[in-house]
């Protein structure tokens, strides 16, 4: 949920935290059932060239029904092993409180790489694979209040569908590249800006090239746009661009380029708070599109999950702070900023180290940002 940095106004009643805090959840669930989905629809296990899909390489050890809650008020154990017990530390799940979850509404699609935003009782979702042949074009808006879904409405046609950067100021939700189409097709460069007060789609200036899942945010009255995967879905991209912008409008005609980051690569959490920059998590390599296909039929490559955490303060020099408990992945919408404290939920982390398949992310994680410790926390106000 990229909030703005406003979000993180310490002010906040508990209530507003329990809610932001669903929020997060609610995000780490749709990521968890679309994961079901991809594992529930591999039917072809693997390539010629001994590289699978990744719907065959998704692992849900010891967990039928993964962390999503089958019940309203049941409780969910967090503390399942993965697989065999002489794995080490990044793969086992952490000593970690039970948390009591509660089932919401169930939303209207499945959704695998789409994005969403939080604005006020609202939370905009957009995009996404629904089957690995099939991508979304519109969004969906869910609404905390009555714990309802509505208010589905097209997006752009020229628009990517998955791997999308975003952000919002409150009103204006910026979109920035992604991947264009099913399966592991190519990103565009194209970006939009949504007004939710208007429902209207405006266009911004393109990227100068499409980048995938990139890290995205408004800092300082800028929209900064960094890392994610160059235009073969795998290569780190390290640039970094802003675009002065103001209610949803751009006030220059082109990006200017600003310090690369250390590390590129997508799906990380992006943060405005403090009046710093930071990146957090995130992975290099991804799948790409196996050669010659016409259908661009996505084939596994390396992947390296990361930990790492980046600071940017002055705009021109990155800093790190302490790494993440565990390496981290596809957490760019999967974290609230409350009390000054980072609450990021689920992921994905480094492959299983004998099975080779995807692990995904059992806790949620508190960053506090005034003492820069990370816990596995049982109270998160
Ligand atoms: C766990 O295994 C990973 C991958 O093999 C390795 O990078 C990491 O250092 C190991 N951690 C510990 C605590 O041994
Ligand atoms: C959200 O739900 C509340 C409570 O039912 C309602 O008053 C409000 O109009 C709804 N918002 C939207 C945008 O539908
Ligand atoms: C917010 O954090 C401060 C400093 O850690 C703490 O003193 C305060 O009690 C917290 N407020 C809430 C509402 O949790």
């Amino acid at each position: 949920m990229a909030r703005p940095a406003t979000a993180a106004a310490p002010k906040a009643p508990p209530s507003k935290h329990l809610m932001a805090l669903a929020v997060v959840a609610i995000l780490g669930i749709v990521l968890v059932a679309d994961f079901l989905w991809a594992s529930s629809s591999s039917s072809s296990p693997s390539s010629p060239g001994g590289a699978a899909i990744w719907s065959s390489r998704l692992d849900l050890p010891a967990r039928p029904a993964a962390p999503v809650p089958s019940s309203a008020k049941k409780k969910t154990k967090e503390k399942v092993s993965i697989g065999s017990m002489d794995i080490n530390a990044t793969f086992a799940d952490l000593p970690a409180p039970e948390l009591e979850w509660e089932e919401m509404a169930e939303a209207p699609v499945p959704r695998l790489d789409g994005a969403a935003m939080q604005i006020k009782n609202l939370l905009y979702v957009f995009a996404g694979y629904g089957t690995i042949n099939h991508v979304h074009s519109h969004v969906d808006i869910y609404n905390f209040s009555d714990n309802t879904w509505g208010g589905r409405f097209d997006m752009p046609k020229e628009m990517a569908h998955s791997h999308l950067g975003m952000v919002t100021d409150g009103r204006y939700i910026y979109v920035v590249t992604g991947q264009y189409g099913p399966q592991c097709r190519g990103p565009t460069a194209r970006n939009f800006v949504l007004d939710t007060a208007t429902k209207e789609w405006h266009d911004l200036p393109p990227l100068p090239v499409p980048r995938y899942a990139p890290a995205t945010q408004l800092w300082r009255s800028r929209l900064h746009v960094m890392g994610g995967s160059k235009e073969d879905r795998h290569e780190p991209g390290l640039e970094h661009w802003s675009l002065a912008v103001k209610d949803g409008k751009a006030l220059e005609s082109e990006w200017r380029s600003e310090i690369p980051i250390p590390r590129g690569g997508p799906h990380r959490a992006c943060v405005v708070a403090n009046d710093k920059l930071l990146v957090i998590g995130g992975q290099e390599g991804d799948f790409m599109a196996k050669p010659g296909s016409p259908i661009f039929k996505c084939v596994r490559r390396s992947e390296v999950v990361y930990s790492n955490v980046y600071v940017l303060d002055d705009g021109m020099k990155w800093k790190e702070l302490p790494p993440m408990p565990k390496p981290d992945s596809h957490i760019e919408f999967a974290w609230v900023n409350v009390n000054n404290s980072l609450i990021i939920a689920g992921g994905t982390t480094e492959k299983h180290p004998i099975t080779k398949k995807m692990v995904l992310v059992g806790e949620v994680f508190r960053f506090n940002l005034n003492t820069l410790v990370h816990t596995v926390p049982c109270s998160f106000i």
